[in-house]
């Protein structure tokens, strides 16, 4: 970047934040599992049980602990961790939030855990909240229409293809079977086209790092279902020629689908509805403050223009008659639903949190978190050393750790008490430093985030791959911990890997 980060920058992250993460050791192992703890025989069920007797058992081993004990357990594991209530996680595009602890609250109330079989009449409150959250994602997202239930925003864009796909057998042209996907879109992406049974055009970008209008003229006909796009793109960067490229695939009869990952960059300024978006699907995780779903427990709502309506999962929310005094919900299903794709409504105390977390902050709220955002991104990449090769970007940037491997660079800022950013893609930048600080963070944090990037950037090799040596769990195999999970916490025996 431009602006010179100052001496103190990179000088100071070891004093300013020398890290070392616990490590609780006891008789050579780490914190014992509960089970390992203290164990007490105690008699459970007995005779009048009115289950079978070979699906009873007359005693059980429980870890008998005092509430300290537990307590302690606990707090032990949580700090061989690190966590966003740690410290910063500027993971970029897959985006860790900080999650305010009142949206924790709001979806802890006794009224949010109703029985999913419950009849609509005794269930009001929650549908009207269901409905009210569908309406809210639908305003900010300038769509007319949402759905609640998909677990996860790769889940979303699933659903939304599938809408996609319904809408264009509708219309008798099942003869269109391709998406075309830029080559620097999330992987979620590509999988969720295949996965819809379409065939993957990948879409190369332009040299400042944008679709390629050429390349996408190219790639149309009217072979293509959709195209996939994320507007800021993965790089951070607005795609200027929106309503163009909106008009380029809608003249081949293409639907717009928005990859709505990067909306926190947008919230209260721009809309996709009002870019020619045809269907989108909301990260509630990345926008709106809720725990990462992981893929599954989640959640990523989709919204569709008024066309695509008919054909979303079922049932909806709304509303079925409405006086002066008192307006009532209640559950449909679309006219033409591709089905339910959700057992019941979706992961319900996560759109509860959404629910609050959108309420409480406001029209006023977004639109300051948006600014904030991108303001935060900006002056973390005006104080860090690495280039940045890509710009004006907005709420998240790339930076290039050069000559260094980003996965050692990552290694290594874990030691000076900070998460890494998301690295080695996009691919279109070399050794790739993908970094999203959020609206969260102070300018204090910002500042200890750049002095840990700049430590690591004049540190040398030797340094990088022996790293990290102050967290709990040194360098990893990643490719045997990805693929052969040991899922207990013990210490190895002998032979044992
Ligand atoms: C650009 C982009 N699209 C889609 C997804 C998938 O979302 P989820 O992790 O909620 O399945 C992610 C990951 O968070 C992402 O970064």
């Amino acid at each position: 970047m431009s602006d010179e980060p100052d001496a103190a920058d990179h000088a100071s992250a070891d004093e300013q934040a020398r890290y070392d993460q616990a490590r609780y050791v006891e008789n050579g192992q780490y914190e014992p599992l509960l089970s390992e703890k203290d164990q007490t025989r105690v008699e459970v069920g007995g005779d009048d049980s009115p289950l079978p007797d070979d699906l009873t058992r007359d005693s059980i081993e429980l870890p008998s602990l005092s509430e300290p004990e537990l307590a302690r357990h606990y707090t032990r594991l949580s700090q061989m961790v690190y966590g966003i209530d740690s410290g910063p996680y500027p993971l970029g595009s897959c985006t860790m939030k900080y999650n305010p602890k009142f949206t924790e609250d709001v979806a802890a109330l006794p009224s949010g855990a109703v029985h999913p079989d419950r009849s609509e009449k005794s269930v009001q409150g929650t549908l009207e909240l269901m409905y009210r959250l569908q309406d809210y994602l639908g305003r900010i997202g300038g769509m007319d229409a949402v759905t609640l239930q998909p677990p996860a925003g790769a889940a979303g864009e699933f659903v939304g293809i599938r809408v996609a796909a319904a809408y264009h057998e509708h219309n008798g042209e099942e003869g269109r079977d391709e998406v075309i996907v830029p080559e620097s879109a999330h992987g979620t992406n590509f999988a969720s086209a295949a996965l819809g049974g379409y065939d993957v055009v990948s879409l190369p970008s332009d040299d400042a790092g944008r679709v390629d209008l050429e390349a996408l003229e190219a790639a149309l006909s009217e072979n293509t279902a959709a195209l996939m796009l994320t507007n800021p793109n993965t790089l951070g960067l607005f795609e200027r020629d929106i309503e163009e490229i909106a008009d380029m695939v809608h003249d081949v009869g293409g639907l717009l689908y928005y990859d709505g990952a990067n909306l926190n960059a947008l919230l209260g300024r721009a809309r996709p509805g009002d870019m020619g978006f045809d269907v989108m699907h909301y990260n509630v995780h990345k926008t709106f403050a809720t725990p990462h779903g992981g893929g599954g427990p989640g959640a990523g709502p989709v919204g569709v223009v008024d066309e695509l309506a008919p054909f979303l999962p079922s049932p909806r929310v709304r509303e079925a008659d409405s006086t002066d005094t008192e307006t009532t919900y209640e559950l449909f299903d679309p006219e033409h639903t591709i089905g339910k794709v959700h057992g019941y409504q979706g992961n319900w105390l996560v759109l509860i949190k959404t629910f609050a977390y959108i309420a409480r902050l406001g029209d006023e709220g977004l639109t300051d978190a948006s600014a904030k955002a991108v303001l935060n991104a900006n002056y973390l990449a005006s104080r860090i050393e690495y280039d940045v090769p890509y710009e004006p970007f907005h709420h998240e940037f790339v930076a290039s750790a050069g000559d260094q491997d980003a996965a050692d660079v990552a290694k290594r800022m874990l030691d000076y008490g900070v998460h890494p950013p998301t690295t080695k893609w996009p691919e279109i930048v070399p050794e790739a430093l993908m970094t999203e600080p959020t609206e969260v963070e102070s300018k204090e944090t910002l500042d200890r985030l750049a002095a840990a990037f700049n430590a690591v950037a004049d540190e040398d090799d030797g340094t990088l791959e022996s790293s990290p040596e102050r967290t709990t769990a040194r360098r990893i195999d990643q490719t045997s911990a990805a693929r052969n999970p040991r899922l207990s916490w013990h210490a190895l025996e002998d032979g044992e890997e």
